[in-house]
């Protein structure tokens, strides 16, 4: 027997546009997130160019990957930029002192750049506020944007970019509430006005400058009272990892447990935005997600774990919910895109792996760009206690629908929860024309802990669904734990 569900795609209700940057991705320096699943270095057997491995580029180009942040995370509050240019061999080794190793500086901020124009991403760098200088993150402006004749500028030149790199997106340090300096919100908000002051003024290209928020009641609150300057902020940012249970063995309840985990997200965002209308005055501040996903405990290394069909269908939930508050929120980065935590890429040498979640952000796709628009579903669902002691219904149909600009694409993603039994999703469109031509494609697995492996790589992966326009009109039946996205043209 089948579980039947309804959705109705309210065209007539749009809620915001889906910026691809909601489907963002982060890069830090930890694990071997940059060393071997990005950087391998030139002489390597790997294919790579100039020391770039190219199986990441190619499949992070497939998806679209439309931001990556980097150096960190905790990372960057203890990175000083000037260690990572010119000539390799003459670049200090220095601790990385969060996450134990030492730090060869050999990718650094040309390499990183280098990385993004290979994938065709935007760079995103996150500052060091906690050890660094406003002279310090205002040179790296320089180096990166400037186009005159400067020492920066010209020190960038002489390393062989004779074009400024251009990078918009910048965050004022990162967790400055915790390993980014343990700044009370008072504290953070003169620093953040000390450091921001000076660095619209140095770039030719218009910023978008990022300040480090919290999840916990009051934080953003309080920064947000006390830093009362408009002018020095584009967007506040916020974090959320999530667990339940094992990585791999986990129970029926864990399963269910790890979407009400999820289930923060939304709150996270409502509470931002709550702070944002009540104190910014005369000025729309973006929140930006700029890590989020599953960190299970028992991570190799508190880094590298194994990635399920679990973990993946409960990140599509998080991206229904960033489509939902596309209005608000202008950006979102997965932790972290290659070996760590919820990655989409495993490498392990020369071998490489995509991760179910990898899965999920190619199906996304379909959204990026579109107009969300209101789903109003009706669904069985199952009840939950969340890991804050809230008893929780977690709906067993997660979904977001778009439409195009010009109107002529809707994309619609169902993920259907249930563990054991298919969904029959009637779709009602309202306000729009019934689709005329349809493509599906969808992502299942004979269990919600299976995974990929070098040996297995396609154990969890995409196929194409058969869809006729006429059935889509109607139903659609959702495999169960299974994810469909339906492109339909009108
Ligand atoms: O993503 C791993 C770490 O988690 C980041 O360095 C830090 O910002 C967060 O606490």
């Amino acid at each position: 027997m089948s579980l039947r569900a309804t959705v109705s795609i309210r065209a007539d209700q749009v809620l915001g546009t889906i910026s691809p940057h909601l489907y963002g991705h982060f890069a830090e320096h930890l694990g071997r997130c940059i060393y071997d699943g990005i950087w391998v270095g030139e002489g390597s057997p790997i294919p790579n160019e100039g020391g770039i491995r190219l199986d990441t580029v190619e499949a992070l180009r497939a998806i679209n990957a439309p931001n990556v942040r980097w150096p960190g995370g905790c990372f960057a509050d203890d990175y000083h930029w000037e260690d990572g240019i010119g000539p390799r061999d003459r670049r200090p080794r220095r601790m990385n002192l969060w996450w134990g190793k030492e730090e060869p500086n050999h990718f650094g901020t040309d390499e990183f750049i280098r990385f993004c124009r290979l994938v065709n991403t935007e760079p995103y760098i996150c500052m060091n506020v906690g050890s660094g200088t406003p002279f310090e993150q205002k040179s790296w402006v320089e180096y990166c944007n400037y186009v005159g004749t400067t020492h920066y500028a010209e020190l960038r030149k002489a390393n062989g970019n004779a074009e400024p790199h251009s990078v918009t997106w910048w965050s004022v340090g990162n967790e400055n509430w915790g390993c980014g300096g343990r700044f009370q919100p008072e504290e953070y908000a003169r620093e953040y006005r000390r450091f921001t002051c000076y660095l619209r003024r140095t770039s030719p290209i218009p910023l978008q400058l990022i300040a480090c928020g919290h999840t916990t009641p009051d934080w953003n609150r309080r920064f947000l009272t006390a830093l009362n300057c408009w002018d020095l902020i584009d967007h506040l940012s916020i974090h959320r990892y999530y667990s339940r249970g094992h990585q791999t063995e986990f129970t029926d309840d864990e399963y269910y447990g790890l979407y009400a985990e999820a289930s923060f997200v939304d709150d996270d965002i409502r509470r931002t935005a709550g702070a944002l209308d009540d104190i910014v005055r005369g000025k729309p501040i973006g929140i930006i997600l700029d890590e989020w996903g599953v960190w299970h405990p028992q991570a190799a290394d508190g880094l590298e774990q194994t990635n399920t069909h679990r973990d993946a269908l409960a990140a599509a939930g998080v991206l229904d919910t960033l489509n939902r508050w596309s209005s608000r929120v202008t950006m979102a980065n997965l932790a972290q895109t290659i070996n760590v935590l919820q990655c989409l890429i495993h490498t392990d040498g020369e071998r490489f792996w995509k991760t179910p979640t990898y899965h999920v952000f190619d199906l996304y796709q379909a959204h990026m760009g579109n107009h969300a628009v209101e789903t109003l579903i009706d669904a069985p669902a199952v009840t939950s206690t969340r890991s804050d002691g809230r008893e929780m219904d977690i709906p067993l149909l997660s979904a977001s629908a778009s439409v195009s600009p010009d109107g002529k694409r809707t994309a619609l993603t169902l993920t259907n929860r249930s563990l054991a039994e298919s969904m029959v999703v009637k779709l009602d469109w309202i306000g729009i024309d019934a689709p005329k031509k349809v493509t599906a494609r969808v992502l299942t697995a004979d269990g919600p802990d299976a995974y990929n492996t070098a040996e297995q790589p396609e154990t969890v992966t995409a196929r194409k669904l058969k869809l006729t326009a006429a059935k889509a009109r109607e139903a659609v039946e959702v495999p169960a734990m299974g994810l469909t996205v339906i492109e339909a043209r009108l």
